[in-house]
């Protein structure tokens, strides 16, 4: 079986590639291609992915190139994770919105919507080309961010795709370190918005036992993230990216003092290339580690496998709603546990209460309009999307986002 890698050029392919190696004869992966603009990338990683794979044992044939159709031609499986406009359009998507005192970041609000804009046209393209040479019913998975909006723009255009994200992998290992049990062994009830989502159970052997985990969770993790706590106080669990809302203007305040994450990531991503330029480095680095992306091999690999074998193992994946949270179009994409099986079937068993419906219901309508501004362009959608969402909301704010969405976006921007 082949897969090509969109993105393949990535700091974070080399994680990847630990994925790929250590299941390359479970998976039947005899072909890994990685696909980049970007040659002078794809030169440094494509022969670590190489060294990677070897590592682990698997002689699957490794090549590079940045030759889209070639790339994906008869691939049964196409990974998606690129990064339109590079960093320095991400540090754009951090800067701008702090102007008009909105959280900065680049998947959540004014910033995510910038990088929608820029990305779906671009990744819409790509699906053209997969689906005229990829091998018949081949799947597209994508971890290319905003995920949600993402996968909805590809489902839309009658692509078969799924999206995925890391957040709820890394809940499941740190409730089963919690628990002095595999990973495997815990099962999320996870529901929601691509960053927008809670665990609103954990099963273990067929049992919720969150309720009992509740508060040894919180404690963990009050070090790392400043959810208030009384926005646990419903039992359920939210995700970091909740900090966002429950706390957006201390965020602004934190933003607006601290370098963006994406300068951060700048310089970790220099120090990477530095590392990866070592023709005798054959595993992925620790430094890598310090990216947000943990455990995303992971859940990929866990999802690959199901997709391919259609084992009916449940995953957080982004899917259309289909009826599943009622207060949602049919159309919308949520995340959300699913047997993925011959059909993907969402398997949550614990709904969400009045407070995250309200939120969800309000993201999930600036979502819908976020990729209509994206497919159809111009200014008017992109106010009106910015105007619907939970974390705007008011004319004088949508309209000085809007414009300076346009102006630092503009390059990127086919229609502006
Ligand atoms: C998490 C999210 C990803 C996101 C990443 C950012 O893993 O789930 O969607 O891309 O964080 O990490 P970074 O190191 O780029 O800030
Ligand atoms: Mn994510």
């Amino acid at each position: 079986m082949k897969i090509a890698v969109v993105g393949g050029g990535s700091t974070y392919t080399p994680e990847l590639a630990e994925g790929f190696g250590a299941n390359a004869a479970a998976l039947g992966i005899d072909e890994v291609v990685l696909v980049d603009p970007a040659v002078d990338k794809l030169d440094v990683i494509g022969p670590l992915v190489q060294r990677i794979m070897r590592r682990h044992g698997s002689d699957a044939r490794v090549s590079w190139t940045a030759d889209l159709d070639r790339g994906v031609a008869d691939a049964s499986l196409v990974l998606l994770q690129l990064r339109v406009g590079g960093q320095d359009a991400r540090i754009e998507d951090e800067a701008f919105p702090l102007e008009c005192g909105c959280v900065g970041q680049e998947t959540t609000g004014a910033g995510g919507l910038a990088k929608a804009l820029r990305t779906i046209p671009v990744v819409l393209g790509i699906a053209e080309r997969v689906r005229r040479s990829a091998a018949p019913g081949a799947w597209i998975v994508d971890f290319t961010n905003p995920v949600g909006m993402v996968t909805r723009a590809l489902l839309d255009e009658g692509h078969r795709a799924v999206g995925l994200c890391n957040v709820a992998i890394g809940f499941q290992r740190r409730f089963a370190g919690l628990l002095g049990r595999a990973p495997e062994d815990v099962v999320l009830d996870h529901i929601g918005l691509n960053h927008l989502t809670w665990e609103t159970g954990v099963r273990l052997d067929g049992r919720d036992v969150l309720p009992e985990l509740l508060a040894e969770h919180r404690a963990a993790i009050a070090e790392e993230v400043d959810l208030p706590e009384a926005v646990f106080a419903d039992g359920l669990v939210p995700s970091y990216y909740l900090h966002y809302y429950y706390a957006h203007d201390q965020e602004v305040e934190r933003m607006r003092s601290a370098p963006s994450r994406g300068r951060e990531v700048a310089r970790i991503e220099a120090e990477l290339w530095k590392i990866y330029e070592d023709d005798t480095l054959d595993r992925k680095p620790d430094l890598l580690s310090q990216r947000g992306g943990a455990y995303y091999s992971e859940a990929a690999v866990a999802l690959m496998r199901s997709l391919l074998t259609e084992d009916g193992a449940v995953h957080a994946v982004n899917v259309r709603n289909r009826g599943f949270l009622p207060y949602l179009p049919d159309e919308a994409v949520i995340e959300v546990s699913a047997a993925v099986g011959a059909e993907i079937a969402p398997a949550a068993a614990v709904p969400l209460g009045a407070r995250q419906r309200g939120l969800v219901s309000a993201v999930a309508a600036y979502e819908e309009l976020g990729v209509a501004a994206a497919v159809h362009g111009g200014e008017r959608r992109v106010y009106e999307a910015l105007l619907a969402h939970p974390l705007v909301g008011q004319h004088d704010l949508a309209e000085g986002l809007t414009r300076r969405l346009i102006a630092t976006g503009r390059d990127h921007l086919p229609w502006a």
